[in-house]
């Protein structure tokens, strides 16, 4: 394996990086990007161990340039997903519950057309009703607070969380435990979430059982979810085995919920930070708001990285890869990338080239099957919020997520006027 190389003391896999304010860390990857684009190629970082869970691997390239990025992504032949997608290696336990987000083709190819069919533009703009009815109805209960609440805990959590849930068939008295059960997987390296690395086995298995219990019960009494959908498809003639079913239901529940979220809240932070955005959003919304989702993903890039593994020697950028060696895609530093955003840094809703961004990922098998549900729920959020709470605004900062993965705001005030 390389040796470890990074410039200015900058160590990625150091969960305290990941704590220090966002303009720092802006800077961090900008001076990572130079370092690439001056001749020195990716840098090889040290990974940590996460609370003394798994043990600290041996390090990683760190793509952090838009192109490199994008050449990782779109080159799922050589680099793989099976060993896991996030910065550190994952007990195998843990690995099998990860579902299509740690296949490689074909088998991730054939498991991700089953659910493909609930996700595509049309079946989005039928779901887009129930989206806005589910708004409607935060917004009216924020108004019962007077004027004064936790915007996570009102709009952004219980959105993405319902949606999800009633697209899969989860009964809403389950909501709130599966709430529970997502922030814990995702929340490993956030003492608040998770103390001790048990509680994500114990998180892990009670959810899986959760939803192999759900999937027999829809398998006997089929209904118009897609949990039903999952349990009747047939792949080569085969049905998905109960825990194959079980971590496709873990995989949707946490992809719809940890990421929707995050990008929810940043959105009503940067509105409240950049009054003339907000003013240029409100005054002509329909026209505008396309653009500006696309921009909030960007800025908050709510997934900061993912990971592959190299399955035979190969070259990135100017970067030789051997096989068996792991490169972690930094989003987050793609996103910012001074070559492709001008002022990359700026929140800006009329960025022309935002469809380009990598929030989403960036090209590839693997590319967010939940895009344009994502898309959705923060077009109606903000449109009700704004029609409904039209001077609501972030009155405090926000408490952030501390991890290398997410990038999370836990709670974050707000106030407004009740009509
Ligand atoms: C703003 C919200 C979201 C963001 C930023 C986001 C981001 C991402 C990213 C970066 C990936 C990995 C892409 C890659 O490796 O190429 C991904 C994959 C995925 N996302 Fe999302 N996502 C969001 C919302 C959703 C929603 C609402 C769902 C729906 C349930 C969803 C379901 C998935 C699934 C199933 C995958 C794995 C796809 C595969 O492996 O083939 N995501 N997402």
């Amino acid at each position: 394996m390389p040796a470890y190389r990074t410039i200015d003391g900058i160590f990625l896999g150091d969960v305290e990086f990941w704590k220090r304010p966002i303009a720092e860390r802006h800077e961090a990857f900008a001076a990572l990007r130079e370092e690439t684009r001056r001749g020195g190629g990716m840098c090889f970082h040290e990974e940590v161990t996460v609370m003394g869970g798994d043990s600290a691997g041996p390090g990683y390239w760190s793509a952090v340039t838009y192109d490199d990025v994008r050449t990782v992504s779109r080159n799922q032949e050589c680099f793989s997903s099976a060993s896991g997608v996030i910065s550190n290696d994952p007990a195998p336990e843990y690995l099998a519950v990860g579902s299509i987000i740690v296949m490689d083709d074909p088998k991730h190819n054939k498991l991700r057309r089953l659910v493909q069919k609930a996700f595509t533009p049309r079946t989005m703009a039928a779901a887009k009703e129930s989206v806005r009815e589910r708004a409607r109805r935060l917004v009216a209960a924020a108004k019962e607070t007077g004027g004064s609440c936790d915007f996570v805990e009102a709009f952004a959590a219980p959105l993405p969380l319902q949606v999800i849930c009633d697209m899969l068939g989860i009964p809403e008295q389950d909501e709130e435990q599966v709430f529970r059960w997502t922030n814990v997987l995702l929340g490993v390296g956030d003492p608040e979430f998770v103390a001790d690395i048990s509680e994500l086995k114990t998180s892990a298995m009670a959810y899986l059982e959760y939803a192999m219990a759900l999937g027999a019960e829809r398998a006997e009494h089929p209904g118009d979810d897609l949990s039903s959908l999952l349990m009747q498809a047939e792949v080569d003639g085969e049905r998905l085995t109960p825990f194959e079913f079980a971590a496709f239901v873990v995989l949707l529940s946490i992809a719809g919920n940890e990421t929707t979220r995050n990008a929810i809240s940043w959105g009503m932070h940067l509105l409240t930070e950049h009054p003339d955005q907000r003013a240029l959003l409100q005054a002509n919304y329909e026209a505008m708001a396309p653009r500006a989702v696309e921009e909030i993903v960007r800025w908050a890039t709510p997934v900061i990285h993912m990971r592959r593994t190299a399955l035979s020697d190969t070259t990135v950028g100017d970067t030789k890869v051997a096989a068996g060696e792991k490169v972690v895609m930094w989003y987050w530093s793609a996103n910012r990338d001074e070559t492709v955003f001008e002022d990359a840094a700026r929140f800006d809703i009329e960025r022309e080239n935002t469809i380009e961004m990598a929030g989403f990922g960036s090209g590839g098998s693997h590319f967010c099957l939940g895009a344009n549900l994502a898309r959705s729920e923060i077009h109606v959020i903000f449109d009700e919020i704004l029609k409904g709470l039209p001077d609501l605004e972030i009155t405090g900062p926000p408490e952030r997520l501390q991890s290398n993965f997410i990038n999370g705001i836990k709670r974050m005030p707000c106030e407004f006027t009740v009509r």
